[in-house]
């Protein structure tokens, strides 16, 4: 058989074992379909003394000096599995530059310095690959970047943090108020001990920028996404949610459009949304993942499946390997990142949405003209106005509850008929502000 395509594996934590738990179980099913065998050249970790169970790896390959076992000659392929931005930029960029072909999961690192990535590859000629870094196990970058290149996607929705997504479905299934769910969350190892990155939606939408580079042909990073967390998000919140037939889902949105002057442009949003329960996203429950893609010929596309995890974040990262070596093997490398559409990027206040706006107001006359009037001033439709004691606080004498959908307008118009709604003084409070996506 051909001579053994070399790996250095970067991390050995909850992906990195079962990487290497995966290339020893697999490893005549992988060499089979590569046309050589795989083998690992070195570990390198941050603590060589670290127990590490029953890993079926010699101890020996274990070192704590990543640049010299990237810088070795007989390493062909680099998998990364550390994570963050910084050691890990100097090592894939090193690698990269000297020819060698990179496999990673670092979604923080492509969504803060993606092209500097990029260019090296393109300089070093290896390939770089990071299926596992959006979704997990679920193959999604691939069909973005090879199989709808025939295609025109014009919108990307998901659900890509399952911490999130779990805290909400909780949340929607019991009445819970956030910090319950969380704590429940944490209790069954869905969240960390810093649940920062998921909750206030970091973690989301550095996969937001990966998904909207890839869909748009553009450089989109970490900064140019427009980011909001769950943590505002309120049982009563929920309640209203649910009283319309939705539910409420932290949302990843990268979408095409048109801006005020016909000019291409793309938006790149995170932030907790409702949607109808006859949506495709909404029956994603647990800490699962979803994206739903839109392309012009294609139509609708959904791809589910687990989006975090030692197992099946290494499916994604042994695929990836799976190519890169084929690739090497062959002499080739897959086609370099496709930026060549290059399309502004849209301030949030641009983006078209509708809002969801319960109020509690005083219960008098003229209050509905009053109320009407504002979104008139900003050129706000509204879509529909209902009545009642639907998950806002007010109750007592005198007071009403008002719950108004409007219709798509941009977000600064709906953040300023908000803003002035506040004002009011038949408005005693604003008692719950949602965007709403899907038809209601
Ligand atoms: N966990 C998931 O479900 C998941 C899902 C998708 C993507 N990812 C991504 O996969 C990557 C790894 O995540 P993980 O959950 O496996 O992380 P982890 O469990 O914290 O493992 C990190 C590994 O990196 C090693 N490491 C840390 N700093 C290092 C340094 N300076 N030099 C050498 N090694 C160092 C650690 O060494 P020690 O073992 O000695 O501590 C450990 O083996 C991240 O980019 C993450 O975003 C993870």
């Amino acid at each position: 058989m051909t001579s053994p395509v070399r790996l250095a594996l970067l991390g050995c934590g909850t992906v990195g074992a079962e990487v290497v738990r995966l290339l020893h179980e697999q490893s005549t099913d992988l060499a089979a379909r590569i046309g050589a065998p795989l083998e690992i050249a070195g570990i390198a970790v941050r603590r060589i003394g670290r127990d590490r169970g029953d890993l079926p790896i010699d101890p020996a390959l274990f070192t704590t000096d990543a640049l010299g076992l990237i810088k070795r000659d007989d390493v062909d392929v680099v998998v990364e599995v550390v994570g963050g931005i910084e050691p890990a930029r100097g090592w894939l960029v090193e690698a990269l530059r000297a020819g060698k072909s990179v496999v990673t999961a670092n979604k923080a690192l492509l969504a803060e310095d993606g092209g500097a990535l990029h260019d090296a590859a393109v300089e070093g000629g290896g390939d770089l690959y990071y299926e596992a870094s959006v979704a997990g196990a679920i193959p999604l970058l691939r069909p973005l970047r090879e199989s709808l290149h025939g295609d025109r996607i014009t919108r990307v929705t998901g659900i890509v943090n399952g911490t999130t997504n779990f805290i909400l479905s909780a949340m929607h299934a019991t009445g819970a108020g956030f910090a319950e769910a969380l704590e429940e969350a944490t209790e069954l190892g869905y969240a960390e001990a810093d649940p920062t990155a998921d909750v206030e939606g970091f973690d989301a939408a550095a996969k937001a920028a990966i998904l909207a580079s890839l869909a748009f042909h553009t450089r989109v990073g970490a900064a140019d996404v427009h980011r909001e967390g769950i943590t505002e998000v309120t049982a009563a919140d929920v309640a209203s949610a649910k009283a319309m037939g939705c539910t409420i889902k932290l949302l990843c949105i990268a979408a095409r459009g048109a801006d005020g002057q016909g000019q291409e442009t793309v938006s790149v949003r995170v932030h907790p949304a409702m949607i109808p329960l006859t949506h495709p996203l909404a029956s994603v429950g647990d800490a699962f993942n979803a994206v739903f893609v839109e392309a012009e010929a294609a139509g609708q596309l959904m791809f589910y499946g687990r989006g975090a995890g030692g197992a099946p974040t290494a499916s994604a990262v042994l695929g990836d390997v799976v190519a890169v070596a084929r690739n090497r093997l062959a002499g080739v490398r897959a086609a370099s990142e496709s930026a060549y559409a290059d399309l502004p990027v849209r301030p949030m206040g641009e983006a078209l949405t509708r809002y969801h706006i319960s109020l509690d107001v005083a219960d008098r006359p003229g209050v509905l003209e009053s109320v009407a009037g504002v979104f008139a001033r900003h050129d706000v439709s509204i879509a529909t106005v209902r009545q009642g004691p639907a998950g806002g606080s007010a109750g007592g004498a005198g007071e009403a509850v008002l719950v108004i959908v409007t219709h798509v307008a941009p977000d600064a118009a709906l953040a300023a008929t908000v803003q002035e709604l506040r004002g009011l003084d038949i408005v005693r409070s604003v008692a719950s502000v949602l965007r709403v996506e899907g038809g209601l």
